[in-house]
């Protein structure tokens, strides 16, 4: 008899290839996805056929695919330990997407929120992608019988309807698909704006000073950090209606590892202009080896292909299991 091995849970997430990430991105989420490596088993995925549902330049969305995955490496995803992958490398995504729209209904996917919002403002392009995008989120998932999946307070809707679509079809034709639990790392910090910290650190705000990109420089991380908003007192201290001094104490706690109360000591009857420095010296320092990381891999677009190469054949591997037991369960012809 085979020795049972005590399996670990698994975990799929996606990311759109939409440019550089955020400081709020990477602080958020993918941080936390290099210690998931050794806990779970782990499948990450450039959503790139996701990426469609808006008009993408050719040569720029080309360029932004690969952009993305060497982001992910450089960020501590390792190919040796996880699946890495590009969602249009493996057609099963594609395939499963369609059969799960015939089990998807109209009415929900009418009431999905980004599809509303979405078509609120692109209301020159809303195409049937964009609202079908959730079953194609759904297959993602599905596929690999992800028991977990780390989602934002933006896409717990998203896998809401996963579990309903996986639920119906469970329910036609027997057990098929796991049911997917969403997944909050426990140390995911949500990152205000740097000009309005109200609201969330967006690549799309057009103040460039309200967003750090982790490719960003040294001179430019110190500079943004520099012009940080704050408040009318002196204190380092986090509390109410201190939003942007909250922020910056999050940001500072996140790369550091010093608690908040650490760090109203380490500055207190200091200014709010040494604090500024301080966190903009600590954020461009640990954002420095993922530059660093992230030019040398541009540099060996070989190795990159030989990454997404292998993780996409992984990926297909088992994806395979699950799309053949559906296409069979439905009645084709295999
Ligand atoms: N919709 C997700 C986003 O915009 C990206 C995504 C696509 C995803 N497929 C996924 C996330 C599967 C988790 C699991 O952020």
């Amino acid at each position: 008899m085979e020795m049972q091995n005590q399996k670990k849970k698994s975990i799929l997430s996606g990311i759109q290839p939409t440019g550089v990430f955020t400081l709020g991105n990477y602080l958020g989420a993918v941080k936390n996805w290099a210690p998931m490596q050794d806990e779970f088993d782990c499948a990450y995925m450039i959503a790139d056929l996701h990426a469609i549902t808006v008009r993408q330049d050719p040569k720029q969305f080309r360029e932004q695919i690969l952009s993305c995955y060497a982001l992910l490496l450089s960020c501590g995803i390792d190919p040796q330990k996880s699946i890495v992958f590009i969602q249009s490398q493996n057609p099963d995504h594609a395939q499963l997407g369609w059969v799960l729209d015939c089990y998807t209904q109209f009415g929900e996917l009418s009431r999905m929120t980004q599809f509303k919002d979405k078509s609120a403002k692109h209301p020159e392009n809303i195409n049937a992608g964009l609202f079908t995008y959730p079953s194609l989120m759904a297959a993602d998932i599905l596929l690999y019988q992800a028991d977990l999946v780390p989602v934002g307070a933006d896409q717990t809707q998203h896998l809401e309807i996963t579990r309903t679509i996986a639920g119906r079809f469970n329910g036609i034709y027997g057990n098929t698909f796991k049911l997917p639990e969403g997944y909050i790392p426990k140390a995911g910090a949500k990152i205000m704006s740097l000009a309005e910290p109200t609201k969330k650190m967006s690549k799309s705000d057009e103040n460039p000073n309200a967003c750090i990109l982790i490719l960003d420089d040294k001179d430019k991380v110190v500079k943004k950090f520099k012009r940080a908003v704050t408040d009318s007192e002196m204190e380092v201290r986090y509390g109410e209606g201190k939003d942007g001094i909250n922020n910056l104490m999050t940001i500072y706690s996140a790369v550091t590892g010093k608690t908040m109360d650490e760090i109203t000591s380490e500055f207190a009857g200091k200014g709010y202009g040494d604090f500024k420095s301080a966190v903009g010296e600590a954020v461009a320092d640990h954002l420095r080896p993922i530059r660093e990381e992230y030019a040398r891999l541009m540099a060996d677009k070989a190795y990159l292909e030989s990454c997404y190469r292998q993780g996409a054949e992984q990926a297909q591997r088992i994806s395979r299991r699950t799309l053949s037991k559906v296409m069979k369960k439905i009645g084709f012809i295999l």
